[in-house]
């Protein structure tokens, strides 16, 4: 039986049973061969943009030959969810890839999926410019996680409320529910976020003494206090 990352376990979690998920990005197809295997979801549709990941995606499910996953899981080789509403998914997955590109994967979603499913994003870099993404597009993250494999990954759950949302720059790049149910990866997650800020600012510094480095010291000093407090709860 497949053994899931605990990056990808903490992605698998916010996929309720009987649901019908899109994986996009899927490559070697570990988490759709899990969620068939574990009787989750009634129908998985898994996109590669490259037909390499394809091969390996397709190779990985027929080495399950008795299991019938091949029943289950469709393979499409496309540009994100491009094709796969046909299906109409209600759950879609991008998980592994850049913030950017899981930004540009959403905008080019038909309007359908967008505004109806539930989307669980796990993005390699650049998530701040991702939640500041979703708020702005009315988007509410309904779930977070933070997961440790050879560093922490964060893990969003989102859906399409129409609803303006109000958030600050901690929240920005913390996450909201992060920051609220206090993971046991929160402080080390906090803690690094702080020092790539302050390493930013002293490299502006030593660029240019001029150079206006207010808000990321009144960011650093927000994040340094919200650690503090969290410290001091855990006393
Ligand atoms: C690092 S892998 C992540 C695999 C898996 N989702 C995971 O989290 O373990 C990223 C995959 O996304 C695919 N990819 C990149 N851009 C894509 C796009 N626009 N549409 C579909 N797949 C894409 C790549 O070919 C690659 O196989």
């Amino acid at each position: 039986m497949i053994k899931l990352s605990d990056r990808l376990s903490a992605v698998a979690s916010f996929i309720n049973k009987n649901s019908i998920v899109a994986d996009i990005g899927t490559d070697h197809a570990y988490l759709p061969i899990w969620l068939a295997l574990n009787n989750i979801s009634l129908k998985i549709i898994a996109t590669d943009i490259k037909e390499g990941p394809i091969n390996k995606a397709k190779h990985n499910i027929d080495s399950y030959g008795s299991y019938g996953l091949s029943e289950k899981i469709t393979l499409i080789k496309t540009d994100g969810l491009a094709g796969a509403e046909v299906y109409m998914p209600d759950t879609v997955v991008i998980a592994g890839m850049g913030g950017e590109l899981i930004v540009n994967i959403m905008k080019n979603a038909s309007p359908d999926i967008r505004k109806k499913a539930r989307f669980i994003l796990q993005p390699m870099t650049r998530t701040s410019l991702l939640r500041r993404f979703l708020y702005d597009n009315r988007f509410d993250i309904t779930g977070e996680k933070l997961a440790y494999d050879d560093r922490i990954y964060e893990i969003i759950c989102c859906q399409y409320d129409g609803q303006k949302h109000l958030y600050s720059e901690a929240e920005i790049l913390i996450g909201k529910k992060n920051i609220e149910q206090r993971d046991k990866l929160l402080q080390r997650h906090i803690k690094n976020r702080i020092d790539v800020i302050e390493k930013r600012i002293n490299g502006y510094r030593r660029a240019s003494a001029s150079m206006d480095t207010s808000a990321d010291e009144a960011l650093a000093s927000d994040l340094t206090e919200l650690l503090n407090g969290i410290k001091g709860l855990n006393k």
